[in-house]
C-alpha cells in the first residue's frame, strides 16, 4: 500500500556490531534507527540514580513511569535522554553494562519498554536493534537479521572501541563480560536473545562494516521490490 511502512529488525549477542550498521543503513535509506538497548540502559541508569535495588522491579517501574525517555539526532549522532538530560555516555559505564541484564529481565520492564518501541515503530520506516525485535517487538518485520560473530571478534572490536574513547580495559576481562552478558540475555526467562525462525543469520566475524552493510542493504531493497 502507499501508507507502507518499513521495518528492519536486527537482533544479536553483546558487540556484534549491530548498532553500527543499523545507524549506517537508516542514514543511508532515510529511516529511523532505534536502539533497544540503550532503552534498557536508561531504565538501569534510573534504577542507580536513584539507589534502587537493580532487582526491585515495582520501585524501578514506578521510577520510569516518571520519567522520561527519548532519542535525538544531534550532528549526526544519536543522544539518548533521561528527563531532559543527555545520558549517552553514562548509560555506556562498566556499571551500567554489568548491570543491564538484570533490569532487563524484569518483566514489567519490558512489558513497558516493547511498548514504546512499538509506538515508535509505527510512525516511520524504521531500523531497530536489540536481543527480541524479530521475535517479540516487531514480529511481523519484513527483514529480519541475526547477527552473529566469535567472542574474541567482538572482544576486540570493544577494545578497540573503549581505546578510541580514551578507557583502558583489558582484552580478557572484556571477553569475560560479553560471555556473561550473552549467557543471561540467552537464558532469562521472557524473551531471552533468540534468532527468530524466519531471521537471516549473518556471522560478522571475518566481515568489514561495509560488507556487512551491503549485505543487509541487499536483503532490505529486495523485499522493496516485492
Ligand atoms: O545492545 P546493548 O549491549 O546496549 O544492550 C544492553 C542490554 O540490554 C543487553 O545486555 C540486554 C538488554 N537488551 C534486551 O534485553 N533487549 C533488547 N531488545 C535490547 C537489549
Amino acid at each position: 500500500g502507499l501508507n507502507y511502512l518499513m521495518q528492519v529488525a536486527i537482533d544479536g549477542p553483546a558487540s556484534a556490531g549491530k548498532s553500527t550498521v543499523a545507524k549506517i543503513i537508516a542514514h543511508n535509506l532515510g529511516y529511523i534507527y532505534i536502539d533497544t538497548g540503550a532503552m534498557y540502559r536508561a531504565c538501569t541508569l534510573i534504577a542507580h540514580d536513584n539507589n534502587v535495588d537493580y532487582g526491585d522491579e515495582k520501585a524501578i517501574l514506578n521510577l520510569i513511569d516518571h520519567s522520561t525517555i527519548d532519542f535525538k539526532q544531534e550532528d549526526g549522532e544519536q543522544k539518548v535522554y533521561v528527563n531532559g538530560k543527555d545520558v549517552s555516555i553514562d548509560i555506556r559505564t562498566p556499571e551500567i553494562t554489568e548491570n543491564v541484564s538484570q533490569v532487563s529481565a524484569l518483566r514489567s520492564i519490558r512489558e513497558k519498554m516493547v511498548e514504546l518501541q512499538r509506538e515508535m515503530a509505527g510512525k516511520h520506516d524504521v531500523i531497530m536493534d536489540g536481543r527480541d525485535i524479530g521475535t517479540t517487538v516487531l514480529p511481523d518485520a519484513e527483514v529480519k537479521i541475526f547477527l552473529i560473530a566469535s567472542v574474541a571478534s567482538r572482544a576486540k572490536r570493544r577494545f578497540l572501541d573503549f581505546q578510541e574513547k580514551g578507557i583502558h580495559q583489558d582484552l580478557k576481562d572484556i571477553e569475560h563480560d560479553i560471555e556473561v552478558r550473552d549467557y543471561k540475555d540467552s537464558h532469562r526467562e521472557i524473551s531471552p536473545l533468540k534468532k527468530a525462525d524466519d531471521a537471516i543469520e549473518l556471522d560478522t566475524t571475518n566481515l568489514t562494516i561495509d560488507e556487512v552493510v551491503a549485505k543487509i542493504t541487499e536483503i532490505i531493497q529486495k523485499k522493496q521490490k516485492n
